[in-house]
């Protein structure tokens, strides 16, 4: 399988119609039909004979902790592979892969809402069990109904983010659609 990588306003009609495809049968969705900001994603596609046989996307988002250290996120979103394909390892190679490039790019975090825990533990993504909150204008809230997951790209963060040592909270800002 090969990667490509690319922002949704470069996606060529082919490409976008290949993702609409994958993320309607997963997801029963597009991405850009539902939220502006996906317009800004960037999107990871595994390709197979032609064909996008793997896919997710990331937009950027800021996180706080709860100290005031802000980190530079990648929040991944619509991952998914082909039907067909499922089960030969597709996914797990493009996440990996992604992890390896964020982190490249100076990224600081990755992280995501899973619909389950199991893949992406196997991938050594950790849960998150500290509070999340949630900045709109002036107020910050807490969002207590949602569990994430993350993906530190460096050992100092995964060391602070997997003990969780200080009680550590999450915030960011807030965006349309899920907040998480
Ligand atoms: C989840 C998904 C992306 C995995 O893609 P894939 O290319 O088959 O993944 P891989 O082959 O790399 O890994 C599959 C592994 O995860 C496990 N797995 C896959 N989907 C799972 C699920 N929903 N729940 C639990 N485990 C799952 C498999 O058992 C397999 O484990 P193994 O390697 O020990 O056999 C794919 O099943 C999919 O598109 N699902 C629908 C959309 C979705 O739920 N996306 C995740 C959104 S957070």
């Amino acid at each position: 399988m090969q990667f490509e990588i690319i922002a949704a306003h470069d996606l060529d009609k082919q490409q976008q119609q290949q993702i609409a495809e994958l993320c309607f049968a997963a997801f029963d969705e597009d991405p850009w039909s539902q939220y502006t900001f996906m317009q800004n994603a960037v999107h990871i596609i595994g390709i197979l004979d032609d064909n996008i046989v793997s896919h997710a996307l990331w937009t950027d988002r800021i996180f706080t902790l709860k100290d005031g250290i802000t980190l530079k996120t990648a929040y991944i979103e619509y991952v998914t592979t082909d039907f067909k394909m499922r089960g030969k390892g597709l996914a797990s190679k493009l996440l990996r892969y992604l992890t390896d490039v964020l982190t490249t790019l100076g990224y600081e975090l990755t992280a995501l809402q899973p619909e389950d825990e199991t893949f992406y533990k196997k991938l050594d993504w950790i849960s998150w069990w500290g509070d999340l909150y949630i900045k709109q204008d002036a107020s910050t809230y807490l969002t207590d109904d949602y569990q994430i997951m993350l993906f530190p790209l460096s050992a100092q963060l995964k060391e602070r983010l997997t003990h969780n040592l200080v009680d550590d909270t999450i915030c960011a800002d807030w965006r349309e659609g899920e907040l998480w």
